[in-house]
């Protein structure tokens, strides 16, 4: 009895769901939406092809849609004709630049240390060995008025001797050598940390604000688009390392690491191009279609997210490795006085990836960052992408018409990045408990942390765990 009517109620749910979507479909999707009648809508259909063709669809819908626009502008410009950027370093570059690649590449030999010393002065001794070193190099080899004459004439538009793709290597190496100059050796050790003033050298700091206004940042360290993604070199090596000379294990930590962030933003390329025809559509009233591409990145998303899960692994990335080897380079934690007020900057972190900005924004998630951190650390042609993803969400609009199929979709991709944030929130705790006692407790992303308020691992954990559970439970 009980089984029979549950079955009647199963069928009635059915017919009862199958007439709504038709209904639905045909008539209430048009009045919604101001679409044209169902049928003579142009079906786009969601295509996963080669890079090559998903660079030329893109380029293709560029005049459709101010997203598409701004995607293609990130390409051209921030990507150098591709994405994630391109970047080349060295020879590529105008002969007078040429020196702080090979400066970086000279010094980095001396920059790790084999073994760690717990003694302040050895620690210190190092670190000034290291930096004096370093602007000795920079001061003898740099022509700084020929330097400033190539930035100059890049900012006003000559582009010839400079092409974007040379330009993103020079970011990368300026920002790395800051970052180098700022900790003198790796493991970072407590005489850097408590330094809160750097005294940079001249030849860091001129072409520092060139970049800044170039890519749209203001933080005085470097971000994850110029320390990582711009460090690697058209065969996926990283170009600046930060343990040249290192026990294989070290090394293949700090690639391993490094390597995910630019796999994970090819991977999500296609899935921007999904995203932007999926909005299309849905402002077209192409309902069936703008379905169709939601699938396409429902099914797909799990790709970039598969490379987090399979890399950050004891086995490709070790706990005992990380924090001293591979992490404590990219924080900065220093700062300067600006309208009379200390500012204290970070600088690489996770949260910088343009991929959950952009998911984030397509599914009309608040940004995770405060607007004075994405100034600092998010490029401008980044940061008006996820923008106009966010302008354009439409998740609430179907949600409101109760489309049932599109709500459904959206929910799969969410789904993934919850589970992500889950995934994360479980893998960073004991990268973040391993002991690190050469130095204070820190992170990148949230620079120098112990204080009277947080003395130990355990205090500085469920700190940083705030912020974690804080966006998971936004992620809905
Ligand atoms: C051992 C490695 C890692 C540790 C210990 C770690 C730790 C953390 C911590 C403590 C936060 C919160 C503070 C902050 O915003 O900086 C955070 C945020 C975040 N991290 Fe990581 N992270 C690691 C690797 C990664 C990687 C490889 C990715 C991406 C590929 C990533 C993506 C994110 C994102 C997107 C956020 C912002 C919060 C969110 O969207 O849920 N992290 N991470």
């Amino acid at each position: 009895m009980f089984s029979s009517l549950q079955s009647l109620l199963w069928t009635v749910s059915i017919y009862v769901k199958t007439i709504w979507s038709t209904f639905f479909a045909k008539i209430v999707w048009p009045v919604v939406t101001d679409a044209k009648p169902v049928g003579t809508e142009q079906r786009n259909e969601p295509n996963f092809s080669s890079p090559e063709d998903v660079l030329a669809q893109i380029k293709a819908i560029r005049d459709d849609h101010e997203t598409a626009r701004l995607l293609q502008h990130l390409i051209e410009t921030d990507g150098a004709g591709n994405w994630p950027p391109q970047a080349s370093h060295g020879d590529a570059w105008p002969t007078a630049l040429r020196p702080y690649h090979n400066i970086y590449l000279e010094l980095a030999p001396s920059f790790p240390a084999k073994e760690v010393s717990l003694d302040n002065e050895i620690n210190s001794k190092r670190c000034l060995e290291y930096r004096t070193h370093m602007r000795k190099l920079l001061h003898d080899r740099i022509d700084l008025s020929a330097v400033k004459a190539i930035l100059l004439a890049v900012e006003a538009g000559d582009e010839s001797a400079f092409p974007a793709d040379a330009y993103n290597g020079f970011f990368a190496c300026i920002a790395l050598s800051r970052h180098a100059f700022r900790w003198g050796t790796i493991p970072i050790v407590k005489f850097a940390q408590k330094e809160k003033f750097i005294d940079l050298p001249l030849e860091l700091e001129l072409p520092w604000p060139f970049l800044h206004r170039r890519f749209g940042i203001t933080s005085q360290g470097g971000n994850l688009t110029s320390n990582i993604i711009c460090n690697f070199d058209k065969e996926e090596q990283i170009v600046y390392e930060i343990n040249c000379g290192m026990p294989e294990i070290i090394k293949s930590a700090e690639y391993h690491f490094a390597h995910m962030f630019p796999a994970m933003e090819k991977l999500a390329l296609p899935i921007y191009y999904n995203m932007i025809q999926s909005i299309i559509c849905f402002g077209r009233g192409q309902r069936d279609a703008c379905l169709d591409f939601l699938k396409t990145i429902s099914a797909h998303i799990r790709y970039p997210l598969k490379v987090y899960y399979d890399s950050l692994v004891e086995s490709k990335i070790p706990r005992s490795v990380w924090m001293s080897y591979v992490q404590g380079f990219q924080a900065w934690g220093a700062g300067e006085i600006i309208d009379g007020v200390y500012v204290e900057f970070d600088a690489v972190s996770g949260n910088q990836l343009p991929f959950f900005h952009i998911v984030d924004a397509f599914l009309g998630l608040d940004p995770y960052l405060n607007e004075e951190n994405r100034f600092r650390y998010i490029p401008l042609s980044q940061r008006e992408l996820s923008a106009s993803l966010r302008k354009h969400s439409f998740r609430d609009k179907a949600k409101l018409a109760g489309d049932f199929e599109i709500e459904t979709e959206m929910e799969k991709i969410l789904k993934q990045i919850r589970v992500f944030r889950v995934t994360h929130r479980k893998r960073a705790r004991p990268y973040l408990s391993v002991p690190a006692p050469e130095r204070m407790i820190m992170t990148a992303g949230k620079s120098a942390l112990e204080s009277i308020t947080i003395p130990n691992i355990k205090a500085a954990i469920e700190f940083l765990d705030i912020g974690l559970v804080k966006r998971l439970k936004e992620t809905v």
